[in-house]
């Protein structure tokens, strides 16, 4: 059964705007380079001796990072069969996802199964069935902002976990350029957009996981970038980055030109680093690695 997706999940304007900001952040490259130094030896320990190996991702978008993790598994373990389940929202993102599965020729033995529907109806579902599939390795990259329940989420998906098992978390470090300008323009930010339900960094996850008493390790994903072309009216570029950053359909339409005056002025005095004529934007992430 398909549960109809939320308005948490990217879908409409939101779509080409992430795929615009994922574009112009190196985001991806920068989990990247963290995932291949950090994920196969923990590959190693979590597969060790067992006979299949079964992989969650949540809120996975266009599976970019899903499908270079799956590689990483099947090289470190090429004889042991592996799932995939994947949870998303997004039907757009799903159905490209889908298509990059297909034209990656080392992922065809891995059987996917889609599950398009809000992490919460996911949560719900499982629990009423009642026969939970448990699994090696979960992770939620960048999606942790739009659950409703942080500790409950955590305590959800940590409890899927099978021995030795990791359920990793990408998220905006705390103190990074994200944090500062969501933090200081909470309510602005919050009135116009309600997908958000609470604007979080690693340090919310961290104290989260502290609470809960959950063993966990935690590995910096530095990344910055230039975000000059924001402070020019007239250049779209800069536009729609501000639209992916402030979460908005139309940055220049939601706020007054007070709120986008400081808000400009946050993001290159606090949020930002100046050289070479340009504005470095920190986008640090942090990638948390919860024990099963
Ligand atoms: C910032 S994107 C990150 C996508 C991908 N993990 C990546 O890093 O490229 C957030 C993704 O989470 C999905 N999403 C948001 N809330 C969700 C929820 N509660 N359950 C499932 N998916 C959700 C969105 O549809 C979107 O694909």
């Amino acid at each position: 059964m398909t549960a109809e997706p939320t308005h948490t999940c990217y879908e409409g304007h939101t779509v080409p705007n992430f795929q615009f900001y994922l574009e112009h952040s190196g985001e991806h490259e920068a989990m990247l380079q963290c995932v291949q130094n950090v994920l196969p030896g923990e590959f190693t320990r979590i597969g060790a001796g067992k006979s299949s190996l079964d992989v969650l991702g949540v809120g996975s978008g266009g599976g970019e990072m899903d499908v270079h993790m799956l590689s990483l598994l099947q090289s470190a373990f090429p004889a042991v069969p592996i799932t995939a389940d994947i949870v998303e929202g997004s039907s757009k993102l799903t159905d490209n996802f889908k298509a990059l599965v297909a034209k990656t020729a080392n992922l065809q033995k891995i059987p996917f199964n889609w599950h398009i529907m809000h992490s919460g109806d996911y949560e719900k579902q499982v629990k009423a069935k009642g026969d939970m599939k448990k699994f090696d390795f979960i992770h939620m990259i960048q999606m942790i902002y739009y659950v409703d329940n942080l500790g409950e989420t955590i305590k959800f998906y940590q409890s899927l976990l099978k021995k030795n098992g990791r359920l990793m978390i990408i998220i905006e470090a705390g103190n990074s350029g994200w944090d500062i300008l969501w933090k200081t323009f909470a309510n602005e930010l919050h009135q116009c957009n309600d997908a958000i339900k609470e604007y979080r960094s690693s340090n919310e996850v961290i104290a989260c996981l502290k609470n809960q008493g959950l063993k966990y390790d935690e590995h910096p994903v530095p990344n910055s970038f230039d975000i000059i072309e924001c402070f020019n009216p007239s250049s779209e570029t800069g536009q729609r980055l501000l639209n992916f950053m402030t979460a908005q359909e139309n940055f220049h339409e939601s706020f007054t030109p007070e709120i986008r005056a400081s808000m400009l002025d946050l993001l290159r005095d606090k949020c930002s680093t100046e050289k070479d004529g340009k504005v470095f934007f920190n986008s640090d992430l942090k990638c948390i690695l919860v024990h099963g």
